[in-house]
């Protein structure tokens, strides 16, 4: 008879534990939806040059990746991230075709990580990701963040605080790269065996060296916020704007790089702050990458996207002494029409705010496209933001079912759609 176990680094999910999973997975799912998000499933296995792109300089790739061949010749390796087989399927499948660009991913589903196992670090563990491509602005990555954050608050937690910071563009990481060589070449007997190498191929990644974390050589560090350009620097501010719009907290973190090398821009970590979590308190994380989609031969086209570790959430709900149980799903689409600068997005902020499932236009287009857009959605209120409207305090709200349309003060903006809602789902409810 032979005892066997679960291997190191992996855990049963209990049929108790199967229903906590169940309602994250759900309350997550109908957030995501919220903000205009539809699931893809990609393969758990990909192959290996999916993951391990040229120059890749990170852990997760050199030291942690489950690779395998079945003949000798192909090599596969099981998923340790989401991302790159997500751009992978948008590339593969051609979404930078469709009319709606960005194309709104989420995922959810086991990675693959061989790391020295602990509390809320595991070899096998659970992602829910997002992951928005085909578009770049500074809306969509605080919208991003927003997503995730209002999953945590969702749930009845509280206690996370988002840190946040700008890698720039290519100019500027080249720039502050060099920097960080002349910097620490002089050092480099100082720093352990893999920063010696880090140094080489790619200095950034020694700022996440955990080995080197408390070296005195990284007191002085040059920071890349004196590396971004005048673009990256009106990036980072514009998205910090947003999120203080949205209302959400940050701090800016200049020494955040991020384990993985595709960042690009705005770079993000949410923490669970209880105290009681560790060296893993990262509930959720991720940021902008500009050269993923053309990498895997897809047009010069960015993303974002985040990822939530489902084990670091069940911890933070268990840290803050919260059960986890069910949440709520989008009725309004935000039409712009002009200059309208980002009411589309604070309009929807203010729709959801009162527990409409809604999504907006964030770039100039077509009111044809714009309306087709209304139609494949299917949403029962269309709101145009017109320029001319705007300047004059108004609104226009359109109730798609009777194609009955008004124009109110922005003031009134809130009780309209309510009582435009009450009166289709009122007459939904006598057909
Ligand atoms: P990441 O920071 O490597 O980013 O992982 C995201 C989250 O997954 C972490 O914050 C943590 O909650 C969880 N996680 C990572 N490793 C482990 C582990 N060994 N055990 C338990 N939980 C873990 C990414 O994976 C990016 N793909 C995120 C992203 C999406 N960036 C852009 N889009």
């Amino acid at each position: 008879m032979k005892n066997y176990q679960n291997p190191k680094g992996t855990y049963d999910v209990s049929p108790e534990m199967a229903a906590k999973y169940q309602q994250l997975e759900g309350t997550l799912e109908s957030l995501a939806h919220f903000y205009g998000y539809e699931e893809i499933r990609t393969p758990i296995f990909e192959d290996t040059g999916v993951f391990k792109r040229e120059n890749d300089s990170s852990d997760m790739v050199n030291k942690e990746m489950y690779t395998f061949s079945m003949n000798g010749k192909d090599s596969f390796t099981l998923r340790p991230e989401g991302t790159a087989g997500v751009v992978r399927s948008y590339v593969q499948n051609k979404m930078y075709a469709n009319a709606d660009q960005p194309v709104k991913m989420y995922y959810y589903g086991p990675m693959f990580r061989h790391e020295h196992p602990q509390k809320g670090r595991y070899r096998q563990f659970e992602q829910f990701g997002i992951e928005c491509i085909g578009a770049k602005s500074p809306m969509l990555d605080a919208e991003g963040i927003a997503l995730g954050y209002s999953m945590i608050k969702t749930l009845g937690l509280s206690n996370v605080r988002v840190r946040i910071n700008s890698l720039g563009d290519d100019e500027s990481r080249k720039n502050y790269r060099a920097k960080l060589t002349e910097y620490f070449r002089p050092h480099a007997e100082e720093l352990c065996a893999d920063c010696k190498r880090r140094l080489e191929q790619n200095p950034l990644r020694i700022l996440d060296c955990k080995v080197d974390a408390d070296n005195p050589v990284m007191k002085d560090v040059p920071l890349i916020s004196d590396s971004l350009n005048e673009p990256s620097k009106e990036y980072f501010r514009e998205v910090l704007a947003c999120l203080d719009a949205l209302v959400i907290p940050y701090v800016i973190d200049p020494k955040l790089v991020r384990g993985l090398d595709y960042y690009t821009d705005t770079v993000f970590e949410v923490e669970n702050i209880t105290g009681k979590a560790g060296a893993q308190a990262t509930v959720f994380a991720g940021g902008r990458y500009d050269g993923l989609v053309s990498y895997f031969g897809g047009p010069e086209v960015s993303g974002f996207g985040f990822a939530m570790g489902m084990e670091r959430l069940i911890l933070l709900a268990e840290d803050e002494g919260v059960k986890l149980d069910e949440k709520p799903k989008t009725d309004v689409y935000v039409m712009s029409l002009g200059n309208v600068g980002t009411k589309p997005l604070e309009l929807a902020t203010e729709a959801r705010a009162l527990g409409y499932i809604t999504d907006f236009n964030y770039a100039p287009r077509s009111l044809k496209a714009q309306f087709k857009t209304v139609d494949r959605l299917d949403a029962k209120i269309t709101v145009i933001a017109g320029e001319s409207e705007l300047a004059e305090g108004k609104v226009n709200i359109k109730n798609n079912r009777t194609k009955e349309q008004v124009t109110v003060s922005l003031e009134d903006y809130a009780d309209t759609l309510d009582e435009m809602m009450e009166d289709i789902l009122n007459e939904t409810d006598s057909l």
